[in-house]
């Protein structure tokens, strides 16, 4: 008899259902464009998703809203440690590890309650001998696979400290499988190993035989399936997938079977039979993770290195942002790795200037020391490298419009972003022109001519960026900006200048 699921899990999980994508490395690559080369190609999800245009993403808002309990946290973390030194390669090589995708953490912090509700599903299957089904769907990235492999582990050991026969797993990614039905062959296997199958008929029909009449208990222990990546046989083929979760409603069956996947509404879809029988599986949905899980689990996966690695406001901006584009912990923890790696490139290129200067003047060595001193204290991962690293990881359109702008229509947008910073929702061209005159000033640059700077503005309007409004007098035309704050300081964070500019 089958657990039935009549409570199923009513999500409220904001995944969007996703074709799966095959993943691979190369898939999380990092681009290594530089920040004002904007990159090519782009997913459409990247494009949507990515603009730091929340409130939640600015740089500066960053810095003012540092109130949650994580953050306190982490600048506690802050001031204990001692800063890692980047070019120990030990240090480096633990730093990467404890950051790696294939790294299981030790502990899978804020993904309690799903692993406590997947594990009592199997436990209670095992403690009254009932096959059940059970789906787990969300978001790449939220910790599904992980904390399957926490709870596999888990039920384990539970059934046997508890008494109870321990279940046969069987754990598969079903991406792997040669072809769809393989996973009936892979069941076969595991119950009954010495069994030799007579040609004619097929591991599924044996599987439905055994599942359909009283075995005794001995022969036929509880099967614990766990089929990840299930989405894989939607596409390959559905009738595959109907076949295995109807194998959990015969009378006999002892298969508790977790399916694992991105597609919100599978059961729906691809299993209508199941739900006319009223044997649908409980759905536990992973949402994506906000920007404080996303920052606790950060934090705790750097527990495992006894440095401090990251300002905390680097791994705020991190999260906050990842948050608002996907709430991916991948994409969260290749971010990092690739912000290790433009302070890897930085120290490379301080040292080597360094090299080339004590060459040039190699009677004057005691100048080289304070600037080696310099180097050391700044040695830890900063918001500006992880700025680099998240425009670099993600893309928008605004960001990659903003970035390859001519240099003065750049300095316009910083213009407005300092001029609106006080309050002031919308100025008039000649006031905008005053703002821009003042950085040029500051910064030795020499300023446009007031016409070309009237054109330069039209240019951005057109562009989406400002907005003009209507006067015959160019100068006392209203101007708004047009993209948030934030997405002009992350765009122009890259670049020394900018940063100064909008500190
Ligand atoms: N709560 C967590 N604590 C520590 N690391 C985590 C946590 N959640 C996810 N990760 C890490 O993020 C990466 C992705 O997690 P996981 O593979 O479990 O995602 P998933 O939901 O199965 O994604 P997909 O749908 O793409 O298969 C892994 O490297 C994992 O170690
Ligand atoms: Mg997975």
């Amino acid at each position: 008899m089958a657990v039935k699921s009549d409570d199923i899990s009513r999500s409220n999980g904001e995944s969007t259902p996703q074709k799966r994508r095959l993943r691979s490395n190369a898939d999380l690559v990092m681009h290594k464009s530089p920040i004002s080369s904007p990159l090519k190609r782009k997913s459409p999800r990247r494009c949507i998703d990515s603009s730091p245009n929340t409130p939640t993403n600015g740089i500066e808002k960053l810095e003012k809203n540092c109130k949650s309990p994580v953050k306190k946290k982490l600048s506690n973390n802050f001031s204990e440690k001692p800063n890692w030194n980047p070019t120990d390669v030990k240090q480096m090589s633990a730093v990467k590890e404890a950051l790696h995708l294939s790294t299981a953490p030790s502990s899978v912090v804020c993904r309690e309650d799903e692993q406590k509700r997947l594990f009592d599903f199997c436990k209670a299957c095992i403690e009254q001998e009932k096959a059940g089904s059970l789906y787990v769907c969300g978001c790449p990235g939220t910790g599904k696979s992980l904390s399957m492999e926490k709870v596999k582990q888990r039920i384990v050991d539970w059934a046997k400290e508890a008494g109870f026969q321990s279940p046969d797993v069987l754990a598969m990614n079903c991406t792997s499988l040669a072809k769809t039905s393989e996973i009936f062959s892979k069941m076969m296997e595991k119950n009954q190993p010495r069994k030799k199958i007579n040609g004619s008929t097929s591991p599924l029909q044996h599987l439905q035989r055994l599942y359909s009449q009283q075995q005794q208990s001995s022969v036929t222990k509880m099967m614990l399936i766990i089929a990840d990546e299930l989405d894989y046989l939607i596409s390959k083929d559905c009738g595959v997938l109907h076949d295995l979760f109807m194998l959990t409603t015969l009378p006999f069956s002892k298969c508790i079977l977790i399916g694992v996947a991105n597609a919100k509404d599978l059961a729906d879809r691809f299993l209508p039979r199941l739900k006319s029988l009223n044997c649908k599986p409980l759905v536990i949905t992973f949402r994506a993770y906000s920007k404080d899980q996303i920052l606790r689990i950060l934090q705790e996966r750097l527990m495992a290195v006894p440095h401090l690695v990251f300002h905390p406001q680097a791994l705020e901006l991190c999260a906050r942002k990842v948050a608002a584009a996907s709430g991916d912990m991948r994409k969260a923890l290749c971010v990092c790795r690739s912000a290790i790696e433009i302070l890897e490139a930085e120290l490379r290129e301080s040292m080597s200037n360094l090299t080339s200067f004590s060459t040039d003047k190699a009677f004057s060595q005691q100048k080289t020391a304070p600037a080696c001193i310099k180097t050391q204290e700044n040695d830890i991962v900063r918001i500006d490298h992880m700025a680099v690293a998240l425009s670099k990881a993600f893309r928008s359109p605004i960001v990659d419009t903003i970035q390859s702008l001519p240099q003065h229509q750049q300095i316009i947008l910083c213009a407005a972003v300092k001029f609106f910073r006080g309050g002031k929702k919308d100025t008039i061209v000649g006031e905008l022109n005053k703002s821009y005159m003042e950085i040029c000033k500051s910064t030795i640059i020499p300023p446009v001519g007031i016409l070309e700077f009237l054109n330069m503005c039209r240019v951005l309007a057109d562009q989406g960026l400002l907005k003009l409004g209507q006067s015959r007098d160019d100068k006392l035309k209203r101007v708004t900006l047009k993209v948030d704050e934030a997405d002009i300081t992350f765009a122009l964070q890259g670049v020394r200048f900018f940063r100064n500019c909008l500190k």
